[in-house]
Order: structure tokens, then C-alpha cells, then sequence
């Protein structure tokens, strides 16, 4: 047992929030060693914030256009998101289908301590179609990955990945859903390896390190 505190977690949502779900189901259970201090969506009326409230964790919605037209309104939409982070303590920022590329603001407030979770393996099909465009492609291996943030999108230092194997009767909804589950498998065990020290970027490397 890690007589470590355990790690202070905000999440950034935009919708459905299963893969927020997975963290607070972990971090209830006591198998994801943290605690998800505040959960801000940038859409008013999504089930994540729903799935955050039914579990006594702040839920904030920031719709990001009451600070203007996207992407001026950026800087001070950012700086609202990061000033409710700090305020709650966050240490670990956690994109969990998050539907805006982060900027500066918030980049620079969480130094090498913003993870995201994407659809598919990257470097392999980034963006926000990712398993449509893996089926086109005729790729027989998908999956999911969760990587370290930096200004690129979808770009940065991979953490965990994990595949799954692509049918040929798969459409996109088969596909994702298959994606989905491994999504929330690595996405619980990347946090667990970051809040209990596990996890060292060397350069565009991500070093697991032993426990
Ligand atoms: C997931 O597929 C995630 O990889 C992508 O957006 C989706 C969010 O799903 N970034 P949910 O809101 O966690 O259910």
C-alpha cells in the first residue's frame, strides 16, 4: 500500500462522460489512487456533469461562447477554466472527450500534467473522426490511446495504449464501442501510474517505471 496522498484530479468534458465515469468508479472503488476535485464542461446540460454531481463532485459548466466568438474568446475562456482548477486544487488535468483544442492558457497552468484520451492509436488517425476514419483506411487493428498534451493536436508523449481487433463487419458504432471499453481500461490505469509515480516523459518517450 502507497502511503502517498492521494492525487487531486480535475476533468474537462463536453458530453456522454463514460470514460469520466471509469475515473470516479476507480477512485470510489480505491483501485485509481485520486480524487476527482471538480469537473468543468464547456457544454451546459451534458450527462457528465450529471455522472459527476450524482457522485457529490463539483460540476461547472463554462459554455465557452458567452466569452465571445471561438477561437477569440480562447484566452478568457481559458483563463475562467483555469482559475475554477486551481481553486479546486487540481494537480492532474484530465481531458475526457473534451471537444476543444487546449490553448496556452491552460497548457501553461498545467506543465507537463495534462492527459487526453483519443479513439484510436496514435500517431494513427488523430482529430474527431477517428474510427470512421480508421474503418475507410481498412485498418484491422484499432484502439485507443492516452498521451501527455502539448500544443499539437492529438500529438504529444504516449502514456498507454491499448488495440482492439477490427471486423470485417465492423461499422463505426460497432467499432467504437469496442473502442470505448479499452478507453476506460487505459485510461484508469494511466491515471493510477501517474498518481503513484510511475510515469516519467523523457522527451517524445514516456518511461513506465517499476513499481
Ligand atoms: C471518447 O471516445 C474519447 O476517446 C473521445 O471522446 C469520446 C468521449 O466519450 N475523445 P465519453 O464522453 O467519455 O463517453
Amino acid at each position: 500500500m502507497s502511503s502517498r496522498a492521494p492525487l487531486s484530479i480535475g476533468v474537462l468534458v463536453s458530453g456522454r462522460g463514460t470514460n469520466l465515469q471509469a475515473i470516479l468508479d476507480g477512485c470510489e472503488d480505491g483501485s485509481v489512487p485520486a480524487e476527482v476535485k471538480v469537473v468543468v464542461s464547456n457544454r451546459e446540460g451534458v450527462k457528465a456533469l450529471d455522472r459527476a454531481a450524482a457522485r457529490g463532485v463539483p460540476a461547472i459548466a463554462v459554455p465557452h461562447q458567452s466569452f465571445g466568438k471561438w477561437p477569440a474568446c480562447k484566452p478568457l475562456y481559458e483563463k475562467k477554466i483555469v482559475e475554477i482548477l486551481k481553486d479546486h486544487g487540481v494537480q492532474l488535468l484530465v481531458l475526457a472527450g473534451y471537444d476543444r483544442l487546449v490553448g496556452d492558457d491552460i497548457l501553461q497552468a498545467f506543465p507537463s500534467g495534462i492527459i487526453n484520451i483519443h479513439p484510436s492509436l496514435l500517431p494513427s488517425f488523430p482529430g474527431l473522426r477517428a474510427q470512421a476514419d480508421a474503418l475507410e483506411y481498412g485498418v484491422k487493428v484499432a484502439g485507443a490511446t492516452v498521451f501527455f498534451v502539448d500544443p499539437s493536436m492529438d500529438g504529444g508523449p504516449i502514456i498507454a495504449q491499448e488495440a482492439v481487433t477490427v471486423n470485417e463487419d465492423d461499422t463505426v458504432m460497432s467499432l467504437s464501442a469496442k473502442i470505448l471499453k479499452v478507453e476506460h481500461r487505459v485510461l484508469t490505469r494511466s491515471v493510477t501510474l501517474i498518481a503513484t509515480g510511475r510515469v516519467k516523459i523523457e522527451g517524445r518517450r514516456v518511461r513506465i517505471l517499476p513499481q
